[in-house]
């Protein structure tokens, strides 16, 4: 039997030396989940060793992070629900939890890259991600849209690197293109959520930003979970059409599948985003010793890696730098 491939994994040193997949600290943004007030750390049941840090905390949180290498984080603000209407103004306001953040994080050099999700879900006291239509029944694109680019441009304007529109309306890649070069901020990426399904993995998130819609769902806007691969082709090919300069898939676990030809897709770098459903899986299952945590762990990220993600938005923080050092 001369061709034995076996031969290949008897040496540790050479299984080490042949791994293809390698991961480090720089392929990671991590999450963070901005709090009104000073002080303020608050767990989230749902997704253990993960908290809403005011402005001041996640500063602190975020400058040890970036000592152990790590060079990106993707912002969501949570106010307090007497401050959500049904337009969802607060996310309009330059001076909330979002953009006290950004100035304070410029005040201080924070050594990273921020980057902010662009939503109303975490703002409309309904929890839909923009205008509702007068019956209620859908969110309006293009008046959700005119929306999306103030909130943009007082991102930009209070130090943001980077804007993640979130919100799946039809043309936003476009008008925030427009909108921030005509504002002067040109050289502003935008990291399209080019291709985000109405998942059922988002759940511990919406209990971390407090954006559960109050009625009905996301189907009108999120991707169905079992759509074709032609509508995520779609879709992400439509956004950097309209200038995307990086596209996400989201979840990402149970859509390696659509990372993989994404990626063949377009030329630009692909995110995939490691929701809160699957680290709330990984915790949940671990917990109960019926995995081994940190295995389990990297072999998620090796697989959406390997899939194709240039980086990984994940909720494994500071614990990747023990993982990865395995
Ligand atoms: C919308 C947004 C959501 C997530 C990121 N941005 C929630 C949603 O679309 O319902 C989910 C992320 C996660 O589950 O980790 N602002």
């Amino acid at each position: 039997m001369p061709i034995r491939p076996r031969r290949l994994r008897q040496n540790p040193y050479l299984r080490q030396t042949l791994q293809g997949v390698s991961l480090s600290v720089r392929d990671f943004i991590l999450p963070v989940f901005l709090i009104e007030g000073q002080n303020q750390k608050r767990a989230i049941a749902s997704l253990p060793g993960v908290y809403q840090m005011s402005p001041d905390v996640a500063i602190k949180w975020l400058s040890e992070r970036a000592t152990e290498g790590f060079l990106a984080y993707l912002l969501f603000g949570v106010i307090d629900s007497s401050k959500k209407d049904d337009t969802g103004s607060e996310a309009l306001n330059a001076d909330n939890v979002v953009c006290t953040f950004l100035r304070l994080a410029c005040e201080r050099q924070l050594p990273m890259l921020g980057i902010t999700d662009l939503c109303f879900c975490e703002y409309t006291s309904h929890g839909q991600c923009g205008i509702l239509s007068a019956d209620q029944s859908t969110v309006k694109n293009d008046e959700t849209v005119a929306r999306l680019v103030t909130q943009a441009i007082n991102h930009c304007h209070a130090g943001a690197g980077m804007i993640a529109p979130s919100g799946m309306m039809d043309g936003t890649v476009g008008a925030l293109r427009a909108g921030l070069d005509a504002a002067g901020f040109d050289q502003i990426p935008i990291l399209s959520y080019a291709v985000k399904y109405a998942s059922a993995f988002y759940g511990p998130f919406r209990e971390a930003a407090q954006s559960a819609p109050a009625f009905g769902d996301r189907k009108s806007y999120q991707m169905n979970p079992a759509a074709s691969i032609d509508e995520a082709i779609r879709e992400a090919t439509l956004d950097v059409a309209q200038g995307a300069d990086l596209v996400m898939v989201k979840p990402a676990g149970a859509y390696l599948d659509v990372i993989a030809r994404v990626r063949q897709a377009v030329q630009v770098p692909l995110v995939a985003y490691q929701v809160s459903g699957e680290y709330a899986m990984l915790e949940s299952a671990s917990q109960a010793g019926w995995i081994d945590h940190d295995r389990a762990v990297l072999e998620s990220l090796w697989g959406i890696k390997r899939a194709g993600a240039s980086l990984i938005i994940s909720y494994y923080g500071e614990i990747l730098v023990k993982l990865l050092g395995k």
